[in-house]
């Protein structure tokens, strides 16, 4: 098996919204961002890539399992979701008990699993809040939390929705490190961002929706050169122009 993710020819419909024949595949050890404008369908890619959704035609496949309703307890211990708003994700009384959920299901020791846990909660600098409870945990705090709920089960595909988003830069630089570190032991990591830092310097590849449609699925360097595909993903440098231009105001130096 050569690929983590397949799609093939997936479609789906909200009552206003469709996903359009999306073909992808991520690769075993592969990482892809995926990027498109707000409301271009990347979360719900995401959501039929789990099963949270259900395509109306075409095929999913994750880890050489079709995404059909008898795999998905199979699949969901095997692929590790960041939720784009952590506290859709996080259910448990506490920290502890919200982190121990997943590992608990993996058929582990007892002691394994707490061993799990506390590495984890360390690892995202959450060990001192393990009585917390989830729903008094600042945005960022849940994060954290809900990725080490992620990364206790050791996945061997991680699907991440805007990780980077309202973390501070201390916690970005380690979640980049986490993510190198499980990506060096064979995990396939496909994740969004509207970050451009991530997209060009950060991802093997890279896939771009179009209102429901895939734009683009290739190379980051052969985006980045056609323009139309640039503006797809929102064109920073028009905002980089307007924040240096002539007529707007930076810096004001007195003289004399
Ligand atoms: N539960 C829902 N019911 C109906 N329509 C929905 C639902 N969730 C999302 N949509 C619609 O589907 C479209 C795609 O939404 P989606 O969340 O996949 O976009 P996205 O690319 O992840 O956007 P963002 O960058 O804002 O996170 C949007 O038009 C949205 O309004
Ligand atoms: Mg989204």
């Amino acid at each position: 098996m050569d690929s983590a993710i397949v799609m093939d020819n997936v479609c789906f419909k909200y009552p206003t919204f469709e996903i359009r024949n999306v073909s992808l595949t991520l690769g075993v050890g592969e990482q892809k961002v995926l990027v498109g404008l707000n409301g271009s369908g990347k979360t719900t890619l995401f959501r039929l890539i789990l099963g949270l959704l259900r395509s109306t035609s075409g095929t999913i496949e994750v880890l050489g399992m079709p995404v059909v309703r008898e795999n998905l307890w199979r699949i969901r211990q095997n692929v590790g979701f960041l939720f784009q708003n952590p506290s859709d994700q996080l259910f448990a009384p506490t920290v502890w008990e919200d982190v121990i959920f997943g590992p608990r299901n993996l058929g582990l020791s007892e002691d394994e699993v707490r061993q799990r846990v506390e590495w984890a909660l360390d690892i995202v600098e959450m060990s001192d809040f393990v009585d917390h409870p989830v729903n008094k945990l600042s945005h960022g705090q849940a994060k954290r939390v809900a990725l080490a709920g992620i990364i206790a089960m050791k996945p061997k595909v991680l699907l991440l929705d805007e990780p980077f988003t309202g973390l501070d830069f201390p916690m970005v630089e380690s979640m980049v490190d986490i993510i190198d570190q499980l990506r060096a032991q064979g995990t396939s990591v496909m994740f969004t961002t509207h970050n451009r830092v991530f997209i060009e310097n950060w991802a093997d590849s890279l896939a771009i929706m179009d209102n429901g449609q895939l734009a683009y699925d290739g190379p980051v360097d052969e985006a980045f050169s056609q323009s139309e595909l640039v503006s797809l993903m929102g064109d920073w440098s028009c905002l980089e122009k307007k924040m240096n231009g002539a007529d707007c105001v930076t810096r004001v130096v007195r003289y004399g």
